[in-house]
């Protein structure tokens, strides 16, 4: 069944688990996302980003989603709008059917440009007040997603800022934070604390200086209701880093945030952890080396059975190791 993001955080909040939200695309993605679901009793997430109707178009995402809500009826879905930049763009969300959205104020309409704290208000709380009005639920972002290591904001295209960031914008203030909640009555609040988008987030594997889980704890004790989200939460397996690269990739070395740090997180406050970049490395992954053990299939949907089942091993293993599983 279709459900607000507000009524599957509670009952997180409550029961002390973190739930992934995972972007969707296709065809592969969803039924990845269901399938692991479905096995192990959870509820989900879908996110769209502008890139994903770009790529898909509105109404097939939004007939993709429902699809799914369909074939499985019993598991509690939240279809909810990735990083929208503007308030516009979340209100032509609602009126798709979306569950949830999220209005990214943290970077101006270009997707890119910081902007100011009082404009990050301002079209937050506008979001709020309309959405809240149709059952819907809203994220906000306080502080910008990159990299403690460079103070860049990791990839190249796509969402994130431009420009080298200062360690100020890089981790979300607590006082901050409680003033933002206070003020734009979010159901869910995006923070930074040194994850960028993409697969190269850490040139090591990463410690409390460029990782900040410790920030996780004190925005929680400051705001102890507000249910937190992160952002830039692939994990960027190594052993898909290893078949990509076996198989004809060329990735460089890289790391992203450890499941356990994730975890770490979900015991203070974290209930949403966005996902996108490790199912697309695992779907890249299983397609290449497909291809290489078996160079006279021709018909898609081998190399595409390959990719769903690459995908909804990582999400089995989100599921678990976030406590989503049994909460369906
Ligand atoms: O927010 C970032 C997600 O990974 C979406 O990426 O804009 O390429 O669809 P995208
Ligand atoms: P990753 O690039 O780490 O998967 O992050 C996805 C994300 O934050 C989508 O909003
Ligand atoms: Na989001
Ligand atoms: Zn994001």
């Amino acid at each position: 069944a279709l459900i607000s993001m507000r009524q599957m955080l509670d009952h997180a909040a409550e029961h002390g688990y973190g739930v992934p939200a995972f972007n969707v695309n296709n065809l592969e993605q969803m039924r990845a996302i269901m399938e692991a679901a479905d096995e192990t009793d959870s509820p989900v997430i879908v996110q769209a980003s502008a890139g994903a109707r770009k790529y898909a178009g509105a109404p097939f995402l939004r007939h993709l989603i429902l699809s799914a809500i369909e074939e499985w009826p019993h598991i509690p879905v939240c279809m909810h709008q990735d990083h929208g930049t503007s308030p516009a763009i979340c209100q032509r969300s609602i009126q798709l059917g979306f569950s949830s959205v999220m209005m990214d104020g943290s970077l101006g309409t270009d997707g890119k440009t910081p902007t100011s704290y009082e404009y990050n208000v301002e079209v937050t709380r506008r979001v709020v007040e309309m959405s809240h009005d149709c059952g819907v639920s809203v994220e906000g972002e306080l502080g910008c997603l990159g990299s403690l290591e460079t103070g860049q904001a990791g990839e190249e295209d796509g969402v994130g800022a431009e420009g080298t960031l200062d360690h100020s914008q890089l981790l979300t203030d607590p006082e901050e934070a409680a003033d933002f909640v206070k003020k734009t009555g979010v159901d869910a609040l995006a923070i930074a604390i040194g994850t960028s988008h993409g697969a190269y987030k850490f040139t090591r594997p990463p410690t409390g200086d460029i990782l900040a889980i410790q920030r996780i704890k004190e925005i929680n004790a400051r705001i102890p209701n507000t249910h937190l989200v992160m952002h830039g939460s692939s994990s960027v397996p190594q052993e898909w880093l290893a078949i990509i690269n076996q198989f004809g990739g060329d990735m460089g070395e890289t790391y992203g945030v450890p499941v356990e740090e994730i975890a770490e997180g979900i015991k203070h406050g974290v209930r949403k952890v966005n996902i996108d970049t490790d199912l697309r490395m695992a779907s890249t992954g299983a397609i290449r080396k497909f291809f290489a053990d078996n160079p006279k299939e021709f018909d898609p949907r081998k190399y595409l059975a390959a990719a769903t089942k690459a995908m909804k091993g990582i999400c089995l293993a989100r599921y678990e190791a976030f406590g989503t599983a049994g909460n369906a």
